[in-house]
């Protein structure tokens, strides 16, 4: 866990093309000696349950940490389900959502939602991109890190070239918007070739998933950089404590 915590009030003091962030778990952020840069899009792919939700609030509350304004659009779930994520790192969360450092977008009970900001009709691109850019852009100038959860959710049946055409034109804004994005997948719900279509247009490809180690089902993450070798292929395996997230274990 991050030692370079802020409280909520204070804003990050240096911020520009040269900031960098990390993802708020140990063993993974080793695996990134100097950081990502804030144009960064990482795609997270991983089976139903494995742990994509927990590690994207620990992304959320290493923001919170370090300073940065941290939108979440919640697809799969209600927003309250990850405000009690991060309540379980011993971070309330009401105090950033005052000060619109912490945005929770609702594009799970649509039209029905209560929440403050909210997506009425996700599946429908061109207004998920809409209402997604347009909060964005109210929260200005600032480091700011995002989270969709998951996207595959509205992607659902859609036509490949419509979903390809739409990723591809939001993730040119957010690379453009300096915006450190974190989208999820669920494995197996897109097609293959979908898939491997929109991998393409993210840096950064976090793949989580279950693998057999000494007989017992253990979960498993890999960081993949496409055009680069920058990242070891290695699959890191990692257990899920309530406290504190994805813990990897060590390598022996
Ligand atoms: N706060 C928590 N404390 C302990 N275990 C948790 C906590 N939150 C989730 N888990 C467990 O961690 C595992 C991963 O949950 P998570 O919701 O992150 O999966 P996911 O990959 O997002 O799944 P889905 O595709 O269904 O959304 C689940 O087995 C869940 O029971
Ligand atoms: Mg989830």
């Amino acid at each position: 866990m991050t030692t370079r915590a802020l409280a909520p009030g204070q804003e990050r003091a240096a911020w520009g093309p040269t900031g960098r962030g990390y993802f708020g778990v140990e063993g993974l952020d080793d695996l990134l000696p100097v950081g990502l840069s804030y144009d960064t899009q990482i795609m997270v792919l991983g089976d139903t349950g494995v742990g994509k939700t927990v590690l994207a609030a620990q992304f959320m509350y290493e923001g919170l940490l370090v300073g940065d304004t941290c939108v979440f659009i919640a697809c799969d779930e209600p927003p309250e389900l990850m405000r009690r994520n991060i309540a379980n790192f011993r971070l309330g969360t009401a105090v950033y959502e005052q000060l619109d450092r912490l945005v929770f977008v609702d594009a799970y009970a649509r039209e029905r939602s209560t929440e403050r900001y909210r997506i009425p009709n996700p599946d429908n691109f061109d207004e998920f991109f809409a209402y997604e850019r347009d909060i964005l852009d109210k929260l200005g100038d600032r480091p700011l890190r995002l989270v969709v959860d998951s996207i595959s959710t509205m992607m659902g049946t859609a036509d490949p070239t419509a979903i390809l055409e739409f990723n591809r034109s939001r993730l040119r804004y957010l690379r453009a918007k300096h915006v450190l994005t974190m989208d999820n997948y669920v494995t197996g719900l897109l097609e293959e070739r979908t898939i491997a279509g929109l991998s393409h247009a993210y840096p950064l490809i976090v793949k989580m998933g279950y693998r057999q180690v000494d007989g017992d089902a253990m979960r498993y993450v890999q960081l993949g950089k496409l055009r680069s070798g920058q990242f070891t292929a290695k699959q890191l395996s990692f257990t899920i404590d309530p406290r504190t997230g994805i813990v990897v274990q060590r390598q022996s």
